[in-house]
């Protein structure tokens, strides 16, 4: 593995689940492999969990960190090539990776989504950029599409809690006040191809995810249908895809309630995080001892430090 952009970038899914958990039985079982070595974290967009457990995930292996909050700290950066830089951005691309390829030995990078346009957030310029004008390896944050630490984690809870039969796993959309990307829902979806589950994704009309990444799963428009009998329930609001960036309903209707928790078999709630409440899912499904919300932000730890060590491996 040369850069981990998105999860078909992993060697074997597996392996990498089997490493992972591996590593939360043993945070510091390797925790000399990156001495000497020095991760950048470039942030173009806020995090909390993404940053801190991957700097976590980072000194359990012996690895330096540098942290760059890019839209506040840094010169505003251009990506397209050939423009005449008159404008707010003061620093290109190519020279930016050049240099903070100088400082660390793997850079890490938060992008972000336009939302306005479907075929620039496609390309993923940002992640594209780094790859093509860093010398070391570009590992992915959550991008325009993609949140692939995000889907490891998952995985990795997933895994903890397995039933003993073959589970039905919900992906359901919810709402939210602001657009959101696609890249959660993506990697989730992309992910479960690793898992033995009957998988479903429920959403309203108008906000399915890109057909090429749903091809093959179950999609239907009925919550409560969905719902019924699962024994895990991953909520994620996004934008519509179709009418790209467009938020279609702001109703609660598709808000996880106690009482559409009650249609599953005894349904395990899942979240990534930052979630709003009483937005997307009611306080009582939160904090109800199904939720798995805090169990997965700690896995983002583990994700993180299996995606690492493979990388740090391949020298
Ligand atoms: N789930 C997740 O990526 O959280 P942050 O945006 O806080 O990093």
């Amino acid at each position: 593995m040369n850069h981990f952009i998105t999860l078909a970038d992993l060697p074997n899914f597996n392996q990498t689940l089997n490493l992972a958990m591996d590593f939360k039985k043993d945070p510091s079982k390797l925790n000399t492999l990156g001495k000497g070595k020095t991760l950048g974290l470039l942030f173009f967009i806020p995090s909390l969990r993404t940053r801190l457990s991957t700097q976590k995930a980072a000194q359990n292996l012996g690895l330096n960190t540098m942290v760059m909050n890019f839209s506040q700290e840094s010169w505003a950066l251009e990506f397209e090539d050939g423009t005449k830089m008159s404008g707010l951005r003061s620093e290109h691309v190519r020279e930016a990776a050049a240099v903070v390829s100088q400082y660390c030995d793997m850079i890490a990078i938060r992008a972000f989504a336009s939302l306005s346009n479907k075929e620039k957030d496609e390309a993923e310029i940002v992640l594209k950029s780094f790859t093509k004008y860093a010398s070391v390896p570009i590992i992915n944050m959550e991008s325009a599409t993609a949140h692939p630490l995000q889907a490891v984690a998952d995985a990795i809870t997933l895994n903890e809690f397995k039933t003993p039969h073959k589970p039905k796993v919900v992906l359901t959309w919810a709402p939210h006040p602001k657009a959101l990307p696609h890249a959660v829902g993506n990697s989730f979806t992309k992910m479960m191809e690793n898992l033995d589950a009957d998988f479903i994704i429920a959403h309203p009309d108008g906000y399915g995810l890109n057909p090429l990444i749903t091809k093959g799963v179950k999609c239907i428009n009925n919550q409560e249908e969905a719902m019924e009998n699962a024994d895990f329930i991953y909520t994620k609001n996004w934008c519509s895809y179709e009418h790209y960036g467009q938020i279609l309903r702001t109703d609660d209707k598709w808000m996880i309630t106690p009482e559409k928790m009650e249609l599953t078999n005894n349904g395990k709630f899942m979240h990534c995080l930052p979630i709003r409440r009483n937005i997307v899912a009611a306080d009582e499904v939160l904090d109800s001892s199904n939720s798995l919300v805090i169990q997965q932000s700690q896995n983002r730890i583990y994700s993180a430090q299996a995606v690492l060590k493979q990388l740090l491996e391949n020298g």
